[in-house]
């Protein structure tokens, strides 16, 4: 596809009410799922996202047949096929290691390569494979390529961290083992809440997801079922930090405000005025903002370390310093580069990064990095002076729908070029 980028106006602020598209981060587990019904499938509220439409291709591959339509995923499960999912596939999305477990319980044998790193940095997944041991797989790796077989069988787990894609792959494996498998130091993520809703709407028995132990009875079949995906908090985070940036007043309809509240904490501690009210969030933003003292990104409920680009784009021009640490990747400040040739103020040290307010942001040509540093961007944009124009979207395309469609129904003047 010819490169394509997007061309920020930036001073003008953001005014009006959006929906929340499905979360990306949900979805995906969810179509890895699917793997272990012997039934349909329907996903409501599912994002147009390229991440969505690769792991769409893997169940395909596996033997379902799926269509997407007006935010509806249909797949319909005549059985797995195939138990052995290319390497260009793996490679494609790196969270399709969540087809692990599922494709292990399902089929007892499994070929998948290591999805290799990523912009954050490497992305071991030592806690999905112990963890699969310990419940019976035999595990073969040879030149990246992981093959696995054996009959699950529940039993204790204790995560070193709470790894959200190691909790969701364990799930995914324990709901059709032998027995019970107790999760203890599970993530306690929203979407991890989401996946085991979705689990037991297809007849699954599990309690305590959302804490930090979860309990996974075996059962010996998943039938289908329709199901509304979660709206994408992190999305929601987006607009909310673009808001509070370029100024003016918004309100977020159909999110989960429960999921975002050290985020609105911290928007708050800038100076914006945030009402929460069921599932609405409105947020007015009155310019300059003030610098949050401290920000520091932990497992769920603390806060989200896919939130830390977007609120240090909404600090450049901050008055006052931030200081942020970021303490679940090893290399999540990818978009301070960019930020910084815009004319931000931020040092960089191991993983701590201080934002000193500047005055004003200069518009230059500037480019994704990650998927969240490209959101960075677009908000750095719509609070430059001049134009911003920004390239490498097949980043920001693998989570976010149409942001240059929602950005202009809020008054930002931004264009898609191709
Ligand atoms: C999920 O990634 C999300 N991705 C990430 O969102 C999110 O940033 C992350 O959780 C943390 O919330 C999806 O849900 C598809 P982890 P995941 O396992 O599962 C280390 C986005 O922007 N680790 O909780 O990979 C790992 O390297 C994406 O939407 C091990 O060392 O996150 C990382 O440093 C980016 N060994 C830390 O734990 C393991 O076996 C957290 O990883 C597993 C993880």
């Amino acid at each position: 596809m010819a490169e394509s980028k997007l061309v920020i106006e930036g001073g003008h602020p953001l005014q009006g009410e959006i929906r929340i598209q499905g979360a990306k981060n949900s979805v995906l587990p969810l179509l890895s799922a699917v793997v272990l019904c012997d039934e349909d499938v329907v996903l409501e509220r599912c994002p147009a996202l390229s991440d969505v439409y690769a792991a769409s291709r893997i169940l395909t591959h596996l033997g379902c047949r799926c269509s997407f339509r007006d935010g509806k995923m249909e797949i319909r499960n005549g059985g797995i096929s195939r138990s052995e999912i290319p390497e260009a596939m793996m490679h494609e999305m790196r969270s399709s290691i969540t087809f692990l477990g599922p494709l292990l319980s399902r089929t007892g044998s499994c070929t998948l390569y290591l999805p290799g790193g990523c912009e954050l940095g490497p992305r071991p997944i030592d806690m999905h494979l112990h963890a699969l041991r310990q419940m019976g797989a035999e595990i073969h790796e040879t030149h990246g390529m992981l093959r696995l077989q054996g009959r699950l069988r529940g039993t204790d787990l204790y995560l070193p961290f709470p790894s959200v894609g190691a909790t969701e792959n364990i799930m995914l494996a324990a709901v059709l083992a032998q027995g019970q498998t107790r999760i203890h130091n599970a993530a306690r993520e929203p979407e991890i809440r989401d996946l085991a809703e979705f689990l037991a709407a297809c007849g699954a028995k599990i309690s305590g997801a959302g804490t930090d132990t979860v309990i996974i009875d075996g059962v010996e079949r998943l039938h289908g079922c329709v199901y509304r995906v979660m709206p994408d908090r992190i999305v929601a985070a987006t607009y909310l930090s673009a808001a509070a940036a370029a100024g003016g007043s918004v309100c977020i309809q159909d999110c989960c405000p429960e999921d975002l509240t050290a985020v609105t904490e911290v928007l708050r501690q800038m100076g914006c005025r945030v009402y929460c009210h069921e599932s609405r969030i409105y947020l007015q933003s009155s310019l300059p903002l003030h610098a949050a003292p401290y920000i520091r990104t932990m497992p769920h409920p603390g806060f989200p370390t896919d939130a830390q680009a977007l609120l240090m784009a909404a600090h450049c021009k901050a008055r006052g310093s931030c200081m942020f640490e970021e303490t679940i990747f090893d290399s999540r400040y990818r978009h301070v580069d960019d930020l910084i040739r815009m004319g931000a103020d931020i040092r960089l040290s191991g993983r701590a990064a201080v934002v000193h307010g500047v005055q004003k942001l200069s518009g230059t040509t500037v480019h994704a990095t990650d998927l969240r540093g490209g959101a960075a961007m677009l908000i750095a944009g719509l609070t430059a002076d001049g134009i911003t124009e920004l390239t490498e979207l097949s980043h920001l395309d693998r989570g976010y729908e149409d942001p240059e469609g929602v950005l202009r129904s809020l008054g930002a003047k931004i264009e898609r070029i191709t």
